[in-house]
């Protein structure tokens, strides 16, 4: 009696938790539009995300720019959108690296990034447009 109880209290629970995650997607013209900028833009004392992130190989990885070209093509484009999702997890920001990484331990973000603090802190206006992609934030209604 008790185990079926368990096993119906679970499948509720899985279903509940599918509902939301499927409220939260990235939405990728949010993407192109505001995230993409961000990891091509020099901020100072950084180096830009891009500089070392089309280099690299790691879990977060940005496609090579087409030489002479200052953007991505609409294909890049849609390939950097599923490389960063790699790192972005739909409305949970604590488990996002996209989010956690760049930014000053003292603010939350990670003990350690390579990249350096690329956020000073949560208010940084870029580092808001992350926290709002990964929360799911649309185009349509990113004004707010
Ligand atoms: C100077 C080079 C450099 C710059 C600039 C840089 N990073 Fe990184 N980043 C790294 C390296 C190397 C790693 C892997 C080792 C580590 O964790 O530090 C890394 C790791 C990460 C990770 C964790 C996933 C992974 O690939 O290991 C994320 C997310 C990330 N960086 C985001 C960013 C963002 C966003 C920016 C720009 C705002 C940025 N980085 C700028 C070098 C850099």
């Amino acid at each position: 009696m008790i185990s079926v109880r368990i096993a119906a209290t679970a499948v509720l629970m899985s279903v509940s938790i599918s509902a939301s995650a499927a409220d939260q997607t990235l939405d990728y013209a949010y993407f192109k539009e505001r995230v993409e900028p961000i990891f091509l833009k020099k901020r100072p004392d950084h180096a830009r995300c891009y500089a070392c992130h089309s280099e690299s190989n790691n879990a977060f990885h940005l496609e090579k720019l087409t030489p002479g070209s200052s953007f991505w093509s609409e294909e890049q484009s849609r390939r950097n959108f599923e490389l960063a999702a790699r790192v972005a997890i739909p409305g949970n920001l604590e488990a996002s690296m996209l989010l956690k990484h760049p930014l000053a331990p003292e603010a939350g973000g990670d003990a350690y990034h390579s990249g350096g603090r690329q956020f000073a802190n949560k208010n940084d206006p870029d580092w808001k447009i992350l926290m709002q992609w990964v929360g799911g934030a649309k185009l349509a209604t990113a004004a707010k």
